[in-house]
């Protein structure tokens, strides 16, 4: 057990990055779990500190965009072209990497995920660490993603070097995924940047199923994931809900009788920047089934269906 370390300072917080450690920050998107890229060492204890499964790639996250030379071996077109469109944002693409990126980085692949974050926050501990930075999202493996510090040092205290303490984040779903290797780009995770967002710029953009089994390989889609310890029912209707022994509901509709839990929420926007730390709420007060109301497949309507159709089979 380490002591964790909490500060509003990103010089401080990249000062445990530059000398080995692992440190949470936030980003627009969810707090990450940092590491420097290239230290082996540092990098294989995010794994263990998140109990994370080791065929599961980490994003390296930069703060200049002349970073990606360290980081991918060739920068394609495509890639080109999306970063010039959504660099900084909550974008990551995929690439061939470059022979210094560490294996366990990529957990095995011959690829890496590439992010820039927008926040202001990010930016400037990103800078102060003088490296890029690899990091899953900061949670325990298998958890909801972490939309506030408090619920980083909820899964993470003692576990980590230092928790890097930022406001509640701003969109609350992780980065759409695109790679960016082939010959046409194709999302592996759909975010807060939509397909009609990356058509505009490359109208030959896929999106695969990717729970399809010959699906394009994202390995951390498989596995579990975004879920509380309650089973998480999705329903169409707020009045398909019904209220039973520790019970809780999220959606955008009052839902009728007595639930222990209940978050309206007023868009869906709002309801993506909410659903996570809802799950941990109802976590904390033992939810024994979460409803979830179904939204409208699109904008980042479509990231969310996608994160409550895994938490729904977790
Ligand atoms: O918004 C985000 O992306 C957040 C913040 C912290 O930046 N990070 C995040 O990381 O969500 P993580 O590790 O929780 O999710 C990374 C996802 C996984 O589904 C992983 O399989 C996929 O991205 N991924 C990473 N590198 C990949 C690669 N080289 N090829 C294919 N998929 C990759
Ligand atoms: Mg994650």
């Amino acid at each position: 057990m380490m002591r964790t370390f909490l500060t509003d300072s990103p010089g401080e917080a990249a000062g445990y990055i530059r000398r080995g450690g692992i440190v949470a920050f936030p980003t627009e998107t969810v707090y990450g779990l940092g590491a420097a890229v290239f230290d082996e060492r540092a990098v294989a204890a995010i794994f263990e500190a998140k109990m994370r499964p080791a065929d599961n790639p980490l994003i390296a996250h930069i703060a200049e965009i002349g970073q990606i030379g360290e980081l991918a071996s060739e920068i394609t077109e495509h890639a080109r072209r999306l970063i010039d469109a959504f660099f900084p944002g909550p974008l990551t693409i995929v690439l061939r990497k470059s022979d210094r990126v560490p294996l366990i980085a990529s957990a095995g692949l011959d690829t890496i995920g590439i992010r820039m974050p927008g926040f202001e926050l990010s930016q400037r501990f990103l800078k102060e660490c003088g490296t890029p930075v690899v990091a899953p999202s900061a949670n325990l493996s298998g958890r909801p993603s972490p939309t506030t510090w408090q619920a980083v040092y909820e899964d993470l205290d003692g576990r980590i070097d230092c928790i890097l303490k930022g406001n509640p984040t701003d969109i609350g779903l992780e980065s759409t995924v695109v790679d960016c290797t082939g010959d046409v780009p194709a999302v592996l995770r759909s975010g807060s940047i939509t397909l009609a967002e990356l058509l505009r710029v490359i109208p030959a953009t896929i999106m695969p199923d990717i729970d399809a089994p010959d699906a394009p390989r994202s390995p951390g889609m498989k596995h579990r994931h975004y879920s509380p310890a309650a089973s998480v029912e999705i329903v169409l209707r707020a009045a398909d809900a019904h209220p039973g022994e520790r019970s809780a509901f999220i959606g955008l509709e009052r839902p009728d009788g007595a639930f222990e839990s209940v978050l309206i929420c007023h868009s869906v926007d709002d309801y993506a920047r909410e659903v996570f730390e809802f799950f941990r709420e109802c976590d904390r007060k033992g939810i024994s089934r979460v409803y979830c109301q179904s939204v409208a497949d699109e904008g980042i309507g479509t990231a969310l269906m996608d994160r409550l159709r895994r938490a729904s089979r977790g």
